[in-house]
């Protein structure tokens, strides 16, 4: 596998028109020459159900309500070329050697799961780990979930996710980047190298880049529901983190569920083909979402199981996941003469050659007798420790709450989540899918506070009623979590009892409240962001005896915290943090870490807010001017917190913002330098970040647009100078005028600083 393609320039007219891709024949080849040429020998051989096999991926599990059968028979037919939902290795062999053993040609089944944050060693979710602001880390996560998912018989990973998510009401806004292009392509390629590294081969893993596209917009963020995203928005927004995966050399895309304007992705040739192979050159496999290829007639887009059939493998769809569509319809398709057989033979080839780059040829099974050796891996742990702590952000911290001394004495840890191993690792867990169970051992927060302080320190534990969903969640249904009913009044009297008197015999209260896994995830929209259940009335209960109280947020979106915000001196936002999340909660809070997180995110006041987004247009009252405004008027129009935003046990001055040109031709490039200080008197990270601006041109453009972002580590009185690059990357825009990429004459702002309210500024022309 290689990197990919440099983008065409041409200079028309005053603006530069940046050509997005060009022919493929033109390209460096997503898969290698050698495994081009062995795949195409073997298509050669092959019948027309073997070349409709490999187009199947077939559940490796009977799914309870969904019928089904194992797959043995089919795969001893060649009618299968990919398995999914299966984890358990010894499985994984057998069906591997019927595979090898029985079919007519011996082609290696690839076998896909969810490897979305971690194996065994559960990282944080994505959402968190792109609050750490640095990709390195989140590339070495994905990294070792790779080698571990590998040995363990994964050869395919569903991930990375990195739909744009502007409205925290979307239960997979956890799965993401967030809200922004520019950070969530990076977060993007981190995981696309940390998965694939630098070639596919023996131990890499294939990702899949998902939900290919606008998933991320469903309507009222309600999942599933229909998106609406002009064409504009989908190049300038939507498709940004796609392109910088597929550029990473990403070898699959996933389809989404859902209508994009009035088409459904998986049946949407305008996607599959006009953008991703047409204008990107994408040379990969195209998988669609569980049973979408099904779905197509479900949406009302269909007649039928072979119109289905026809739709998305007419508009680009290689792999059908889960509903057998292909299985049953596509080969009468090729003998009907409705899909010629060479563009079926396109279809396949992608699928062989991954499998050749892979090597499943040359290493198909997987050592039974190593793999719990690998998945336990000391390193794993170690690493998840760091990445948990990295990615939490620091959202208050009144009178310097934070750090705690270890010197206390007493401390009363409530809430419900507090002590909860299930909900620290979030929802996606390999292992704790399907009722399999976790194998990995989640350190809670209240572990993880105690085995900070050691004996000398009396820590008590008062949970609380588990919240509960209306509507039982998939995860918490696949992991066999039963629903509890709300607690009675008098029950809520009782916990609240007993969390007041905890806190008044305590120096301290450290309250772990916000979200079961299960309610953050897939089909886990709400309508409210509140605190569910009585957790606020507990929280308020801890505050009211007048003890300091320190919140410590345990979930997937950003929640209504006003309340606590204006009432609770510190809050740290752990989000679902891993296996070792209790004990990075104690390195935070303790002052082992400092904390540099930043949201990736701009944290809403409430529910009514979203969706909300620091990446908007101006409207013709911009909203700080007094009297007509676009914004509410019964609640603030600014976040609670705002885009970038993260606390630090220090302070950091940023000065001395420098550009190398007051102008620039359009296909130019400007060069930002600004300085920044640690103020205070400890150690800590900085996450620099650099915005622009386009005053004027074809388009209104945002008032903000994240350009350039790094975390840097400063000692106390420490000044480092960064550098940014302005160029045609950054510059660049697709025009809903000109219907193409432009990089046009205009003034622009510029802004450095710590979040993106960032004051420091400057400003350059870009000329013809
Ligand atoms: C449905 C989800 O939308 C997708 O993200 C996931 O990869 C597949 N199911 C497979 O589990």
């Amino acid at each position: 596998m290689h990197s990919k393609k440099a983008l065409v320039f041409a200079v028309i007219g005053a603006a530069l028109v940046v050509a997005a891709g060009s022919a493929a024949s033109a390209q460096t080849r997503l898969y290698s020459p050698e495994a081009e040429q062995k795949a195409q020998a073997l298509l050669k051989q092959m019948t027309l159900d073997e070349k409709v096999g490999q187009l199947n991926e077939s559940s490796g599990i009977v799914m309870p309500g969904l019928g089904g059968k194992k797959p043995d028979e089919l795969i001893a037919r060649g009618g299968v070329g990919s398995i999914l939902w299966l984890s358990d290795s010894k499985e994984i062999n057998r069906l591997q050697h019927i595979a090898l053993e029985k079919s007519r040609l011996h082609i290696p089944i690839l076998f896909g799961f969810d490897v979305i944050h971690g194996y065994r060693t559960v990282f944080p979710v994505p959402l968190a780990m792109a609050s750490s602001w640095d990709p390195s880390v989140e590339e070495q996560a994905q990294h070792l979930a790779a080698q571990d998912a590998r040995a363990a018989g994964i050869e395919w990973t569903f991930t990375p996710m990195v739909d744009i998510a502007h409205d925290a009401r979307w239960g997979r806004i956890v799965e993401g980047a967030g809200e922004d292009p520019y950070l969530g392509a990076a977060m993007a390629r981190a995981q696309v190298h940390g998965f694939q590294g630098k070639q596919l081969g023996p131990d890499s893993v294939l990702v899949c880049v998902k939900h290919f596209a606008g998933y991320g917009a469903a309507d009222g963020g309600r999942d599933y529901d229909s998106s609406y995203v002009p064409e504009e928005l989908m190049h300038n927004v939507y498709l940004v983190p796609f392109h910088a995966a597929e550029q990473a050399g990403a070898g699959a895309f996933m389809s989404a569920y859902m209508d994009l304007n009035d088409v459904p992705a998986s049946g949407n040739h305008w996607l599959l083909t006009d953008v991703l192979r047409k204008d990107w050159g994408f040379q990969g496999i195209v998988l669609s979402d569980a049973f979408a290829v099904g779905s197509l007639v479900t949406h009302g887009y269909a007649k039928d199981g072979e119109d289905a059939a026809y739709k998305a493998i007419t508009a680009g769809l290689n792999m059908d996941m889960a509903s057998l569509t292909y299985s049953q319809h596509l080969a009468q398709l090729v003998k009907d003469g409705k899909v010629s057989e060479s563009y079926l033979d396109s279809m396949v080839l992608p699928i062989l050659e991954a499998k050749y780059d892979l090597e499943l040829f040359e290493h198909p099974y997987v050592d039974e007798s190593k793999v719990d050796a690998m998945l336990t891996r000391p390193e794993g742990l170690t690493l998840e420790r760091k990445v948990a702590a990295r990615s939490m952000v620091l959202l208050r911290n009144e009178n310097h709450a934070l750090p705690l001394s270890k010197g206390l004495k007493k401390i009363a840890v409530i809430g419900p989540l507090a002590d909860s191993t299930r909900d620290i690792e979030g929802g996606w867990t390999v292992e704790g899918l399907f009722g399999q169970g976790s194998k990995s051992h989640p350190v809670s927060v209240y572990a993880g506070i105690k085995d900070k302080l050691g004996p000398n320190a009396e820590v008590t534990l008062v949970s609380g009623p588990v919240p509960s969903r209306i509507y039982p969640g998939l995860l918490d249904q696949m992991a066999g979590r039963k629903m509890t009913p709300p607690p009675t009044a008098a029950e809520t009297a009782d916990w609240i009892a007993k969390t007041k008197a905890a806190a008044e015999d305590a120096d301290l209260v450290i309250a772990v409240m916000g979200e079961t896994a299960g309610m953050s995830s897939e089909a886990a929209s709400r309508a409210t962001l509140d605190l569910p259940g009585i957790q606020q009335q507990l929280l308020e209960a801890a505050v009211s005896t007048g003890k300091p109280v320190v919140l410590v947020l345990e979930n997937g979106r950003p929640l209504d915290i006003r309340w606590a915000s204006e009432h609770v001196p510190a809050i740290l936002e752990a989000w679902y943090s891993g296996t070792e999340g209790g004990n990075a909660v104690a390195d935070v809070l303790f002052g082992d870490v400092n904390p540099g997180g930043k949201l990736p995110v701009s944290w809403p006041q409430t529910a009514g807010a979203e969706p909300l987004f620091y990446n908007h247009n101006l409207t013709h009252e911009p909203e700080d001017r007094p009297g007509f405004t676009s914004r509410y008027w019964d609640i603030s129009s600014k976040p609670l917190y705002p885009f970038g935003y993260g606390l630090s046990y220090t302070t950091f001055k940023y000065s001395d913002l420098r550009l190398s040109k007051n102008s620039i031709a359009t296909d130019g490039s400007n060069e930002v330098s600004v300085n920044v200080t640690n103020t205070g008197s400890v150690a800590g990270d900085a996450v620099a970040q650099v915005y622009i601006h386009q005053r004027y041109g074809s388009a209104s453009r945002p008032v903000r647009q994240l350009k350039g972002f790094e975390r840097i580590a400063l000692q106390p009185g420490e000044t480092k100078t960064l550098k940014f690059s302005l160029g045609k990357d950054e510059l660049q825009f697709w025009s809903p005028q000109s219907k193409e990429w432009v990089v046009e004459p205009s003034m622009f702002d510029v802004w450095a600083g710590g979040d993106s309210t960032a004051s420091l500024h400057a400003e350059f022309s870009v000329t013809q």
